[in-house]
């Protein structure tokens, strides 16, 4: 099985801490050269140090909000016209807040579609011209299980994610001829910041104890624990790989069993 990205550099958004850093790890660990891309640049350094220790190549960092579509876009053509762009996107970023959905507001939608589906759309444009130059590409979506199965209290969360699953899957179609995938990965409760946030919402909200709710959580789940950022870079990793070329416009949920349809 070749899982060698030796010469390939990856994108890989979200990436100073969580899935999107156990990601970048992962695909330096299979020789890629690694461009972070997220908000905090003093974090960004201290990833790209550890990653540069993996795969001794001089690995990069973009500073960029997605919340600023536009100034995703002029950053990186800027970076892109200078340096080059990628073989391998992995876009992710922090998750919409939680809340019911019939508690959201208008603007809470818009927020979460443009820092998703829009920035992933930006970024997707800005790669596959040399995707398709290189006949070889991968684009990789961090979403969420909720594409299958709605969670309780991710209202524009759940609603934002399907948006992003079926752009994947569409554009998969499209390129899938050019050499390039695009493949979704869909985490469970997998220990993080954002999973750490969500229970001490939940705690505070039902004047509960931390533990209670996680435990709670974890009952849910047939593997009976949460994940481990690593669990859902090493999917991400595989996707990544040459030996990945024919599985295209896919989900693949990595959950311990919690989701409960196939
Ligand atoms: N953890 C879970 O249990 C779980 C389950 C299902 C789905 N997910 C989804 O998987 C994704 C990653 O989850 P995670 O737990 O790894 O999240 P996380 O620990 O909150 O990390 C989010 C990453 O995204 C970056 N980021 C956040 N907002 C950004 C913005 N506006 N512009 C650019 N970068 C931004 C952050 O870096 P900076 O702060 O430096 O920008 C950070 O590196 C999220 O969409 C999450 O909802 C997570």
């Amino acid at each position: 099985m070749n899982l060698n990205l030796k010469n390939k550099t990856a994108f890989v958004c979200g990436s100073t801490q969580g899935i999107g850093k156990a990601s970048a790890v992962e695909l330096a660990i299979l020789g890629a050269k690694i461009v972070l891309i997220a908000r905090n640049e003093a974090s960004l350094k201290n990833v790209v140090s550890e990653i540069n220790a993996i795969n001794n190549l001089e690995n990069d960092y973009i500073v960029v909000d997605f919340s600023d579509p536009a100034q995703l876009r002029a950053t990186l053509a800027k970076y892109i016209d200078k340096n080059g762009a990628a073989h391998i996107l992995v876009n992710n970023t922090g998750g919409p807040p939680a809340g019911k959905i019939s508690d959201a507001k208008t603007h809470e939608f818009l927020s979460a579609f443009n820092n998703h589906l829009i920035c992933n759309h930006i970024l997707a444009e800005a790669v596959l011209p040399f995707m398709k130059e290189e006949k070889f590409g991968r684009i990789i979506n961090i979403i969420s299980t909720s594409v299958k199965q709605p969670l309780k209290g991710l209202g524009v969360s759940n609603t934002i994610r399907a948006a992003v699953a079926n752009w994947a899957k569409t554009l998969s179609m499209e390129v899938a001829a050019d050499g390039v995938t695009v493949n979704n990965v869909l985490p469970g409760a997998t220990s993080t910041a954002r999973l750490q946030g969500i229970i001490s919402n939940k705690a505070v909200k039902n004047n509960e104890p931390i533990d209670k709710i996680s435990q709670e959580m974890m009952n849910e789940i047939p593997a009976g624990r949460f994940a481990e950022a690593e669990e859902i870079a090493a999917a991400v990793a595989f996707l990544a790989s040459p030996a990945a070329a024919y599985i295209n416009g896919i989900n693949v949920p990595v959950d311990g069993g919690r989701t409960s349809c196939l």
